[in-house]
């Protein structure tokens, strides 16, 4: 089933299954910033690194330009290293999506540094509650992240799961966090 998973992931979303090379020194100053239109091709290799690994979902350069405006990156030496999103999904709900570091930078607190500016942020939004779908459960409870049934989520966040291919066999864990 995983075989078949990473097969079909290859053919539609051709990922770059190869870990980006990195110019950026692994003990090189990290700055927080905002994701920029020429950050994209970067997001799609990270991202999409780990989707063929089975780690996260993946997605295409299209989706990235469309939700450009909702990613954090990790900048080292002049280059992504790391990256987060906050979409929004309904008047009381956000979701933290596309969470990733690169394996070079990881263990020093970078996912901690994407992900703690978007409490404020859904806070400055209006927006009480957090979720995320993950297999990293260890991570997102350092967080602050509780596990919840994922019926408890409201069905508007299954959209999503039309175009996954995980569907009715979906491994991911259900949290959300209040903020
Ligand atoms: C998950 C991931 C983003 C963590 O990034 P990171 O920069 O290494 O994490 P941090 O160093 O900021 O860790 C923050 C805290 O979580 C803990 N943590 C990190 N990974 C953990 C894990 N796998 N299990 C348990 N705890 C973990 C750290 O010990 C740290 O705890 P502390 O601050 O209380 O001491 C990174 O491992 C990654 O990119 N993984 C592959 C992609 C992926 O699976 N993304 C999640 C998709 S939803």
């Amino acid at each position: 089933m995983e075989t078949t998973y990473r097969i079909m992931t290859t053919l539609l979303y051709q990922p770059p299954v190869v870990l980006p090379r990195l110019h950026a020194r692994p003990g090189a100053e990290v700055a927080i910033r905002n994701a920029r239109v020429g950050d994209v091709p970067r997001l799609y290799e990270i991202i999409n690194y780990y989707a063929a690994r089975g780690d996260m979902l993946p997605k295409t350069m299209d989706q990235l330009y469309n939700r450009v405006r909702n990613f954090r990156v990790a900048e080292a030496d002049g280059e992504v290293v790391g990256c987060a999103a906050l979409h929004i999904t309904w008047a009381d709900l956000a979701e933290v999506v596309s969470v990733a570091v690169h394996p070079d930078f990881q263990g020093r607190g970078l996912g901690r540094l994407l992900i703690e500016p978007l409490f404020d942020e859904a806070r400055a939004l209006g927006i009480p509650t957090l979720f995320t779908l993950t297999l990293q459960v260890g991570f997102f409870s350092r967080l602050g992240f509780r596990e919840v049934p994922k019926l408890r989520l409201p069905h508007k966040i299954w959209q999503d799961c039309t175009t996954c291919f995980k569907q009715d066999r979906c491994d991911e864990i259900a949290m959300v966090r209040e903020v």
